[in-house]
């Protein structure tokens, strides 16, 4: 959506493009001059690392009523609150345990050693798209137990889907993101009738836990179908980007691609910092159940708190040096908010870290060294780190 530069809020200038690469002078600006602030649109946005903990784990700080197109997933654990949250919680927990988890990863690692054989004579290859993309969307198949044909689209189409979690959501971009909804629903829908008559056609999954849940009259259709697009939408788009991220800061530091390299021990301290600084997601969104006092503000009833992840992320009251990398942290100072925090906190967390650490491990394993390859395609709104591609030379 275009907005005129004169009409753009100050604190948070959504639409431009140099706050959407790098918003965090601005987030810094309004951290300490404004921690609670109330948008023209109604929003009361956090930027302070204890609000935004607070208000994500917050028993009033609930889903409902939920973002526009995004009503898409009302029967999911996204949009569902207390027993319910928990009951649909359990459904899909359970494929993702640390066993299970490390036998996805599995194809994850042939999928990366296979794109990495093809050009680890420093020819350039698109990162992002052959080691993020692929291999995450084609595990996240396998849980599901469906085809992982079309990783590019399906990552594409959920990009598209989550513009319309953005604060300056117009009316272009509603209609946008709901026709990509569409798409993924008829896809995922195909799947289920396809499971239905063919029933040992494809290996099993979730989606045929899902079908026997329905059978058992534990689950309905609707609420199995949003799951399965949740999940199928969510495979490679935050994994990916958090890897193109990683690889786009390694190479230009090289001292930090040759520590992860070397010291296998310092691998998850550096993945994990890595996420602290580069979240896929820079703000999350609750709606107060109660009228409730934030800051100087009373915020009425159904009101939306917008929690920014990204800043909280880089508040210094928290994190010292919040810009600079350092993967050696005291371990107080490492809980970033990447992944959310308290009952909605990422049910992809374990296969996430597992995938990012298997991509890169095995990057390790066949390269000595990684250099830029090109100029990224940033796909950064003010909301996530997208990227298109990640031109990348691997020796
Ligand atoms: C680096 C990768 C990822 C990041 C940074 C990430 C981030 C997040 C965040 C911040 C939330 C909290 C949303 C909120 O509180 O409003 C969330 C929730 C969720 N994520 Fe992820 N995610 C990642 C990967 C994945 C993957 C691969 C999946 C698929 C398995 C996934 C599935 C979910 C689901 C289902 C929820 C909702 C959980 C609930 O409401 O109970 N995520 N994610």
């Amino acid at each position: 959506m275009y907005i005129h530069p004169e009409n753009q809020d100050l604190y948070l200038p959504w639409a431009d493009r140099v706050f959407r690469v790098d918003p965090y002078p601005w987030y810094d600006i309004l951290r300490t001059e404004k921690p609670v602030y109330l948008m023209d649109n109604g929003e009361y946005v956090l930027t302070r690392y204890e609000d935004v903990l607070k208000w994500l784990k917050h028993p009033l700080g609930t889903m409902h009523p939920g973002q526009g197109p995004w009503h898409a997933f009302d029967n999911t654990v996204l949009n569902r609150d207390g027993a319910e949250h928990l009951k649909l919680r359990r459904h899909s927990n359970k494929w993702f345990t640390p066993k299970l988890v490390n036998q996805f990863a599995q194809r994850t690692a042939t999928l990366a050693n296979e794109a990495l054989d093809k050009y680890s004579d420093g020819s350039v290859l698109d990162a992002f798209h052959e080691l993020g993309v692929v291999p995450t969307h084609s595990t996240m198949c396998e849980v599901l137990g469906v085809p992982d044909d079309d990783a590019g689209l399906i990552y594409r189409h959920f990009l598209t889907c989550t513009d319309a979690l953005s604060p300056d959501i117009g009316k272009e971009d509603q209609d946008k993101a709901q026709s990509s909804f569409d798409y993924l629903f008829e896809r995922c829908d195909y799947f289920f009738k396809f499971k239905r008559e063919n029933p040992n056609a494809w290996p099993k999954g979730l989606v045929d836990d899902l079908i026997e849940l329905i059978d058992q009259g534990e689950l309905g259709y609707r609420s199995a179908l949003e799951t399965t697009v949740l999940f199928y939408g969510s495979g490679s788009p935050n994994p990916a980007q958090v890897l193109a991220s990683i690889l786009n800061h390694m190479a230009r530091e090289q001292w930090i691609w040759e520590t992860y390299r070397d010291e296998p021990d310092q691998r998850i301290a550096i993945i994990n910092e890595f996420i602290r600084l580069y979240p896929a997601e820079m703000s999350l969104v609750r709606f107060v159940s109660e009228e409730v006092e934030v800051g100087d503000f009373t915020v009425p009833k159904g009101s939306p708190l917008r929690l920014m992840v990204g800043a909280a992320n880089r508040d210094p009251a928290m994190f010292t040096n919040p810009h600079q990398f350092d993967h050696k942290r005291p371990p107080e100072a490492t809980m970033h908010l990447s992944f959310g925090i308290g009952p909605h906190a990422c049910a992809g967390q374990l296969i996430s870290r597992t995938q990012i650490k298997t991509i890169l491990d095995a990057i390790a394993t066949k390269a000595t060294r990684i250099e830029i390859g090109g100029e990224a395609a940033l796909a950064h709104t003010d909301r996530v780190r997208g990227y298109l591609s990640l031109p990348l030379k691997v020796y």
